[in-house]
């Protein structure tokens, strides 16, 4: 195959550090198979295909590094439930919240799933998302929880898209458990678990650290299993209040822990030494009309990379749209604008462990490229409703 070069790009690599690599320079960028295999100014001419990017800004793909974006049924209902006063608390121990969702999704097919989910995950592709993490966590029984993951895979089959799928079987106790959440840790989180791992279904597993989900200690043997079998973990954890599920995490060594409006400088300093993303996910705080901050400013001074994420879902957070994410990040959490642009690219790649694959434009990472009808990285985290996508290069290719 004919190597292609990328002129007349203004290009945002996302490469080196945060605050000044999001200024555009006039580079050219070289693909080949799939791969980027240069990058810079004046390449040397030997052949290449070029395509004139017209002046454009270049970014690497956006990055949704976490939703749950396969679900069944609505939940516009607790929507209104809450604009009435009721809390997602009280939602959610009514029958509500995750287990309402649940039902939905035991009555459908893997094929009806994934005709629900595909209008949310093209909405994300058209705004130059290229890479989607999709947890389970709404079937809450083995057979649910590995049709939701079929569906998530059978998703990256239809459209030119990667998705990395994450097993989040602990995410709520379905009634018929009600009392036993071990039991259910082991029936169906760690036994589902190694089914879905025999099906090559899992590349993370997670689970719901809170008062009305699970303890640390309930979750302990199912992030031991998940390192048996070299599965890296993720976490919610501190969303609602602080259960400490954020530092056991880190004692796990979580590519992530996500949520965090109540994590402490004490979790933000376990989260660095372990190497821990913080996912932020503005979308929840702004739906469920949170006031508590996640410590953002603890996160920089630990030194801990923050990503942002849609958390894509049926209830707290019903948002596709990863640039208003970007928005929300500056506006709600006080993000820069180079911090925003990071955090849905090489922070995001990091939160999946595809550091070394994705979310920058440099030699040897997949060519997989956002050009944008704007000049600066500060206009696309600027505007509301608003999306000036040109072109979406996927694996080098214009997609
Ligand atoms: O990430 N925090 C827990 N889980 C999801 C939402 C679950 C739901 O209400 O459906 C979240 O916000
Ligand atoms: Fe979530």
């Amino acid at each position: 195959m004919t190597a292609t070069l990328w002129t007349n790009a203004r290009v945002v690599t996302c490469d080196g550090d945060v605050e000044r690599a999001p200024l555009p320079a006039a580079l050219e960028v070289e693909t080949e198979d799939g791969r980027i295999t240069a990058v810079g100014a004046g390449l040397p001419r030997r052949g290449q295909q070029e395509v004139d990017c017209g002046g454009r800004l270049m970014t690497p793909a956006l990055i949704d590094c976490h939703t749950h974006l396969v679900f069944g049924g609505d939940r516009a209902n607790e929507f209104e439930m809450r604009l009435d006063g009721a809390t997602y608390e009280e939602i959610s121990r009514a029958g509500g919240g995750i287990r309402a969702s649940m039902r939905a999704v035991r009555e459908m097919g893997v094929e009806e799933l994934v005709k629900v989910s595909l209008p949310r995950l093209d909405h994300l592709l058209a705004e130059g998302v290229s890479t989607i993490e999709i947890k389970s966590g709404y079937g809450l029984s083995v057979p649910a929880e590995l049709n939701m993951l079929r569906a998530a895979r059978r998703l990256a089959e239809l459209r030119p898209v990667r998705i990395r799928t994450t097993w989040l079987a602990a995410h709520s106790l379905p009634p018929e458990y009600a009392g036993r959440a071990p039991d259910y840790i082991s029936e169906v989180a760690i036994a589902g678990l190694n089914a879905a791992h025999a099906e090559g279904l899992v590349d993370a597993v997670d689970g719901f650290c809170e008062g009305i989900a699970f303890s640390t200690r309930e979750l302990e043997p199912l992030y031991l299993r998940a390192r048996e079998l070299d599965l890296p973990v993720k976490i919610h954890s501190e969303q609602l209040s602080h259960s400490g599920g954020t530092a056991f995490a880190a004692r796990h060594g979580a590519l992530s822990a996500d949520h965090l409006e109540h994590a402490t400088g004490a979790d933000a300093r376990a989260m660095a030494a372990a190497g821990t993303v913080a996912v932020l996910l503005p979308g929840a705080f702004y739906m469920l009309r949170e006031t508590v901050r996640p410590p953002v400013a603890a996160f920089r001074a630990a030194g801990v990379p923050m990503a942002l994420a849609t958390d894509c879902n049926p209830g707290t957070s019903p948002l596709s749209s990863i640039l208003l994410t970007m928005n929300m990040g500056a506006v709600l959490f006080g993000l820069t604008v180079p911090e925003c642009l990071a955090a849905v690219t090489s922070h995001a790649a990091h939160a999946l462990g595809l550091q070394d694959e994705i979310g920058r434009i440099a030699p040897g990472l997949s060519a997989d490229f956002a050009l944008w009808d704007v000049e600066t990285p500060a206009q696309l985290v600027a505007r509301i409703g608003f999306n000036p996508l040109h072109a979406r290069i996927f694996h080098g290719e214009t997609v």
